[in-house]
């Protein structure tokens, strides 16, 4: 096995999602159980480049875990796709004895973890992201939440809809991903679900749905829309023009990000945190952490990189049947 890890970085990384404090509370206790230093790095890759490091005491992880966002602050950093950035980042790890890094983050956030790992600083991944796009994982620390709160926002906007007889177009976030927005349509029981791996953009099917619910004496109509396609405001106008139905676009925006994180967002994300300081201690390095048929496990970051996610595709169609 690889070297002795004494001294542990920990920094969050590109978008922040409910459960990253539940995971930095998990990596700080078992570090310290493992009788491992831990070095906070503030706001992600940037911070690391800028030395934006303190230590971390047991105090200082006290009263987080059901807080939203990251209290290590979070960052995009460009360029850090840069091998001499990336050199420059190992030699400031080296320089202040950091033996390992656990970033917790998305899969851009893994490559520059695998960065790091290539120029001799062991490093592990967490699943960080409220879009559950990461492929090597069944989940990730923030979706949970991000859901339930779509989920509560979205029935709420449906009680004003249904009062108005309107038709209703939500946008939720997901990036190129249309997983939140599947459970929400799912959930909140949308007559139309639009998710980037799917829709084929005939927008006179959903014109012709909403006149069909119409005469069936449906009160409403509603449409989750997927951030992976957009334009919600420009659809809705269409639509009601088509319709004559008045029509309304909500798009609920960085709401989903933030909040206190579920009680699953809270447990996983502890596990996978303490886990990732067991096989930094173990010696492993380049690997990620994920979830998997019931399981935690671990994974190397190149084999999660190459892998690839797709909706299930039974799931969807049940999706369509009970819409
Ligand atoms: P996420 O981690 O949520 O997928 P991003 O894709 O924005 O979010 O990546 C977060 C950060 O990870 C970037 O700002 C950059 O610092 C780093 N990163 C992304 N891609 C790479 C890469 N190819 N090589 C090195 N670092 C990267
Ligand atoms: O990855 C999480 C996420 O919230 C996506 O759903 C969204 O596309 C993106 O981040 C927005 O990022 P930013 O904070 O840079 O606007």
């Amino acid at each position: 096995m690889g070297k002795e890890i004494k001294t542990i970085g920990v920094l969050t990384s590109g978008g922040d999602a409910p459960g990253m404090n539940a995971a930095i509370r998990a990596v700080v206790r078992e570090a310290l159980h493992n009788k491992c230093k831990v070095i906070g790095i503030q706001r992600g890759y940037k911070g690391l480049l800028n030395e934006e490091f303190h230590e971390m005491k047991s105090v200082d992880v006290a009263g987080i875990i059901h807080q939203g966002g990251t209290v290590l602050g979070t960052a995009r950093c460009p360029e850090f796709r840069e091998e001499e950035v990336q050199e420059k980042a190992a030699e400031i790890c080296n320089k202040h004895s950091i033996d390992g890094i656990i970033v917790i983050g998305g899969d851009g956030s893994y490559r520059g973890a695998q960065a790091l790992s290539r120029h001799g600083i062991n490093t592990i991944g967490l699943p960080g992201t409220i879009d559950l796009d990461i492929a090597c994982t069944e989940y990730t620390i923030g979706f949970d939440t991000a859901v339930n709160t779509a989920m509560e926002a979205i029935d709420k906007v449906k009680d004003t809809s249904s009062s108005h007889e309107r038709c209703s177009i939500i946008e939720v976030m997901g990036r190129n991903a249309g997983y939140i927005a599947l459970w929400c349509g799912i959930a909140n029981g949308a007559e139309n679900i639009l998710i980037p791996e799917r829709y084929d953009y005939d927008e006179q099917k959903i014109v012709d749905d909403i006149i069909a619910n119409r005469r069936l004496g449906k009160k409403h109509h509603l449409i989750i829309n997927a951030e992976g396609i957009g334009h919600s405001t420009s659809m809705a106008r269409r639509i009601e023009a088509a319709t004559g139905v008045e029509t309304r676009a909500t798009i609920l925006g960085y709401m989903q990000r933030g909040g206190s994180p579920t009680c699953k967002d809270r447990y996983y994300a502890s596990i996978m945190g303490a886990y990732a300081v067991d096989i930094l201690t173990q010696g492993k390095t380049n690997r990620v952490v994920c979830y998997q048929n019931g399981q935690f496990m671990d994974m190397d970051i190149e084999e999660a990189l190459s892998m690839t996610k797709a909706i299930n595709e039974y799931e969807y169609q049940i999706s369509e049947n009970i819409c």
